[in-house]
């Protein structure tokens, strides 16, 4: 994260000074945050196909395949949240989403394409999404304090669709989980009997 610069913007009208420093700051946390999810959201167009490639179950492979449409609106849409505010469109590292993706290609590398490997792949969706409900719930909350409306909707329409996502990612984990651990039963009782 880029340090904030709280001296900016700010008026140099005594009266209003505190209540408008507190203002500028919020505002520049969240330009700054929303810079840093615009970021995640673009790494996330790149990892998500690897994510699609790497499972097996049908239905896995579609929601993820549906995602990752919505994955570049909430980029597109982040550029509306940009201009609606009149800020420049800028893209900042979001070192918590690259540890994210990294931790999902660990997983892959580690589990054998199948049934468990779709239970890792759910694993690390899933704490994409949370990461991503914690940033939009946290920042269409800051946009409606800063009287930024437009945003606020656009911002409170991406966190419905992460919520979504990661509920849909929930109800697949289920049958998933229960084949993985049917298929774990299964290669130690094989296991057993050769020996
Ligand atoms: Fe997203
Ligand atoms: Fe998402």
């Amino acid at each position: 994260m880029t340090k904030l610069n709280p001296s900016q913007n700010r008026t140099t009208q005594k009266g209003e000074k505190a209540k408008s420093g507190v203002a500028q700051g919020l505002r520049d946390l969240f330009v700054n945050e929303l810079k840093d999810i615009y970021w995640a959201e673009k790494e996330l167009t790149k990892a998500i196909p690897k994510m699609i490639k790497n499972a097996t179950s049908e239905e896995l492979v579609e929601a993820l395949t549906d995602h990752l449409e919505e994955t570049k609106t909430h980029v597109t849409r982040l550029e509306e949240v940009f201009a609606s505010i009149e800020e420049k469109v800028v893209a900042k590292k979001c070192e918590a989403m690259e540890g994210l993706t990294k931790e999902a290609g660990e997983i892959m590398e580690a589990t054998e394409k199948g049934v468990v490997r779709d239970a890792g792949i759910i694993l690390a969706g899933q704490k994409v999404e949370h990461y991503e409900i914690a940033t939009y719930g946290t920042l269409a909350s800051f946009a409606r304090t800063l009287g930024e409306d437009e945003a606020a909707s656009l911002l409170e329409e991406t966190l419905k669709e992460e919520k979504a996502a990661d509920e849909k990612l929930s109800e697949i984990s289920y049958s998933i989980n229960v084949d993985a651990a049917d298929e774990e039963e299964f290669q130690r009782s094989s296991e057993a009997t050769r020996k």
